[in-house]
C-alpha cells in the first residue's frame, strides 16, 4: 500500500488531539472530585472514556496502514479555577477537533480513501455532538449562576 505523508500526518495529529482531550477531561474529572463536585466529576470522567475510545479507533486505523503511533508531547492542561473556565477551555478543544476532522475528512474525500474519510466523518459527528453538550452545559451553569445571584439577593 502506498503511503500518504499528508493523510499520515493528520492520522497522527488526531490522535495527538485525543489524547490530549483524554487527559484535559481526566484532569477535570479529577479536580471536580476534590471540589466535592461529583456529577461534574461522573461526567468528565465519561468525556474521557468516549476520547479515549477516539484515540484506540485511530491507533487501528494506523495500524492497518503499517505505522506505528508516535504521540508528541501532550499540551499542558489549561489552568482553571472554576467549572465555566474547564468548560470554556473544553470549548476551545472540541472546536479544535472539528477543525481538523473537518480538514482531514475534506482531503480524504478528494483523494478517494474511503476508510480514512468514514473514519474522520464519524469523528467530526462525534466532537460535534461533544461542543453541543460543552454548550448546553455551559447554558445550565448560567441558569444556575444567576438563579443563585436572585437567591442572594432575597
Ligand atoms: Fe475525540
Ligand atoms: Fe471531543
Amino acid at each position: 500500500m502506498l503511503m500518504d505523508p499528508k493523510l499520515t500526518g493528520y492520522l497522527q495529529r488526531a490522535l495527538n488531539h485525543e489524547m490530549a482531550a483524554v487527559q484535559q477531561y481526566f484532569t477535570q474529572s479529577a479536580l471536580c472530585e476534590l471540589w466535592g463536585l461529583d456529577d461534574a466529576a461522573a461526567k468528565f470522567q465519561h468525556e474521557s472514556v468516549e476520547e479515549l475510545e477516539h484515540a484506540k479507533r485511530l491507533t487501528r486505523h494506523l495500524l492497518t496502514l503499517g505505522i506505528v503511533p508516535n504521540g508528541a508531547q501532550l499540551p499542558a492542561v489549561p489552568p482553571v479555577r472554576s467549572l465555566r473556565d474547564m468548560l470554556l477551555a473544553d470549548w476551545q478543544l472540541e472546536a479544535d477537533a472539528i477543525r481538523l476532522y473537518s480538514d482531514a475528512s475534506q482531503y480524504c474525500a478528494r483523494v478517494h480513501k474511503e476508510a480514512a474519510y468514514h473514519l474522520f466523518d464519524g469523528l467530526l459527528q462525534e466532537e460535534r455532538e461533544h461542543l453541543q453538550d460543552v454548550e448546553s452545559w455551559l447554558d445550565d451553569l448560567a441558569v444556575a449562576e444567576s438563579q443563585q445571584k436572585g437567591a442572594s439577593r432575597v
